[in-house]
This record gives structure tokens, sequence and C-alpha cells, in this order.
């Protein structure tokens, strides 16, 4: 057997396998009678839960006791191979958070809420999101200061913790995903910008570059570097710090960072925020490039309404909530938006 052959026949076995655990349809699990209802374990502990007004730990709390039920299930089952099963299903959900994107898809997002508390106090931050969003595709997130736009980033990136819901990214549900479990998801399927750079300051642009690259899964195509300095125009600054730059050439090194990765997602909080109209059209466009070229989906969070129309898809957050999608069929070059 060719290793194509192979790899697409393993593919399938694991889809196989996987069918009946798929965390963001809990009734597969119960459709064979076998298997508890996770679903319905959940919104009965949600009912106590939300009685007792302790919500800051709430998808913790409810994971874990999804996952005593899910012991307890496998306790009593006495058919060994179904026991073996469950306890192999149990692995993957619990320990190592797999779930299944629906097809297509590279964030499936299902009733999620977020609380920030601290001590008793509590603010509800994100209601009952819903989104899908597909794979390769360019998502602009759209929103008022504080309406719940870099909470939402994160919580896709794994930088944060849901309260509450299933946010299945490249097939790994957040919820259930521990504190080592979201570093390695991160490490292995994204890459951030973020408006103020976070280069290292006694490293050199290549140097800056390379972080990235040394992140990069093993099994992804490597970007030569010479190619990243060329795309990004940094040739000449290849040997210089960050305090040698502008905050445009800054930009850029940040953005050849996330693209030494190549990675599946690429993130960016308000990527522009600090640049002018000239630099700040520059590493958009870069941006627009890598999803182009890599067919890297790009996750980018920004006030500026303009950016709406470089996007496949735009997010409206209002207070917290998913206030509207938009769905282009035709996009702009970031050249041809107004900017003001
Ligand atoms: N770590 C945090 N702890 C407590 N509250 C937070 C935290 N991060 C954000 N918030 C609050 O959540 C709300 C949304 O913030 P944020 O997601 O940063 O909005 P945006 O990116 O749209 O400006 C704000 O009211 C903010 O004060
Ligand atoms: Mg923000």
């Amino acid at each position: 057997m060719d290793k194509e052959t192979k790899n697409k026949n393993s593919n399938t076995e694991n889809k196989k396998s996987l069918k009946n655990i798929e965390a963001n349809d809990f009734d597969n699990i119960d459709a064979k009678k076998k298997r508890p209802n996770l679903r319905e374990i959940r919104a009965e502990n949600k009912k106590k839960r939300s009685e007792s007004k302790i919500i800051s730990n709430l998808g913790k709390d409810f994971v874990k006791e999804e996952k005593e039920d899910f012991i307890k299930k496998i306790k009593s089952e006495e058919n060994i191979d179904e026991k073996k099963k469950l306890k192999e299903e149990l692995k993957k959900i619990f320990k190592n958070g797999e779930a299944i994107n629906s097809k297509g898809n590279i964030i499936d997002i299902k009733g999620l809420e977020k609380y920030y508390c601290n001590g008793i106090n509590c603010e509800h931050i994100l209601h009952n999101i819903n989104l899908e969003i597909k794979e390769g595709e360019i998502v602009v997130i759209l929103g008022a200061s504080g309406s719940g736009k870099t909470t939402l980033l994160n919580i896709m990136s794994g930088l944060t913790n849901p309260t509450l819901g299933d946010v299945v990214v490249a097939g790994k549900n957040m919820l259930y995903l521990s504190e080592a479990g979201r570093t390695k998801f991160r490490a292995d399927n994204l890459s951030f910008v973020f408006q103020s750079y976070n280069l290292i300051p006694s490293l050199t642009v290549v140097e800056n570059i390379k972080v990235g690259e040394n992140l990069r899964s093993k099994d992804v195509e490597k970007i030569e570097m010479s190619k990243i300095l060329e795309t990004l125009d940094l040739e000449k600054q290849a040997k210089k710090y960050p305090f040698q730059l502008s905050g445009g050439q800054n930009q850029r090194v940040s953005i050849g960072r996330a693209l030494a990765k190549n990675p599946k997602l690429l993130f960016a909080d308000e990527p522009t925020g600090a640049l002018d109209e000239e630099k700040g059209r520059e590493a958009l466009q870069m941006l627009l490039d890598i999803n182009e070229k890599y067919k890297t989906t790009l996750i980018m969070v920004t006030h500026n309404p303009n950016f709406a129309n470089i996007a496949d898809m735009v997010l409206y957050i209002k207070d917290g909530r998913v206030d509207r999608i938009k769905k282009n069929k035709t996009k702009l070059k970031a050249s041809k938006i107004d900017w003001s």
C-alpha cells in the first residue's frame, strides 16, 4: 500500500472510531443506548449550578461531573469489549479533548458563555455565541470597544477558557482541554499577531522570525526564511533589532514570525491598530496574501468597519452577543478599502 492510501485509510479509521464521541453532538453517543447522554447530564447539572450561582468554574465543574458519570457507566458495563471501547472514548473526550468539526469547518461554536469573575462577583461577557468558520476563510470580527471581541478571539485560540459551551477548534473542544492541552493545541495549530507586536527586543529580525519557525509542527511544510523576508520586504532589516525599526516594520516582523510557523489558523487582534494608514494597509495586505497563498484561516479583530470588505465573513459583536453575520461574495484588496 502506498503511503497516501495508507494515510487515507488510517484517517478513515480514526474518523470511524471517533464517530460516537463527537463532543458537539452528544446525542450520537446516546444513540448507542449503552452510552450516557452527556447533553442531558449537562443540562441537569447546569440547572443545579445556576441555582447555586456558582458560575466561575461552571464549565470545569460540568466536565468533571460528566466525566464522573462516564466513569460510573464504564464501571457498570459488564461486556468486556464495550468496557474497553468506553474507556477509549473516555480518554479521547476527557484527556485529549477530541471532537469533530462539521465538514469543511475549522471552528464550530455552540452555546458559548463567558463570565469573568473576581471573588463572588461575576460579569457576563459573552452570551450564547453560535458560530461556524470554514477552513481557509477570512473572518473579521467587528464591534465597539468593550463588546467582547478580544475575549471571543482568545477563547477560540485557547488563550482563555470558555465558561460554558462547546468550542471545537481544529478537532479539539476547548471546554475539555486542560491548561497543558490548550498549550499544545496552540503550538500545533495557530499563530497570533498582536497590536503591540510582542517581539523579543534582544533578538534580531531573523532571530525573532526563527522563534515562529521553531514552533512549527513537524508535519507542516517549512517556509524558507529568505522567502519570508522577501514577502515582507524585510531583507535589508534582517540583522537589525526591534528598536532600530519603525512600527510598520516591527509589525511585519511579527507577521513574519506568525508566518514562519505556517499555521492552520492565524489570529490577529487589531493588527493595524498602532500603524498609520499606509503601513496599516501594507500589514493588512500581507495577512490577506498569507491567507491566499497558504490557505491559512485568518481571524481578525478590529474596530474599523471598513475591514468588513476584505472578509469572507463578518461577525458583528454587540454587548457580548452576535448581532449579525454577513457573508461577502466578493472581497476587496487592502488598497481598495476606506481607512478613515
Ligand atoms: N481578564 C479580564 N478580567 C475581567 N474582565 C475582563 C477581562 N478581559 C476583558 N474583560 C471585560 O470584558 C469586556 C469585553 O472586553 P474585550 O473582550 O477586551 O472587548 P473588546 O476587545 O471588544 O474591546 C470588557 O467589559 C472588559 O472590561
Ligand atoms: Mg480588544
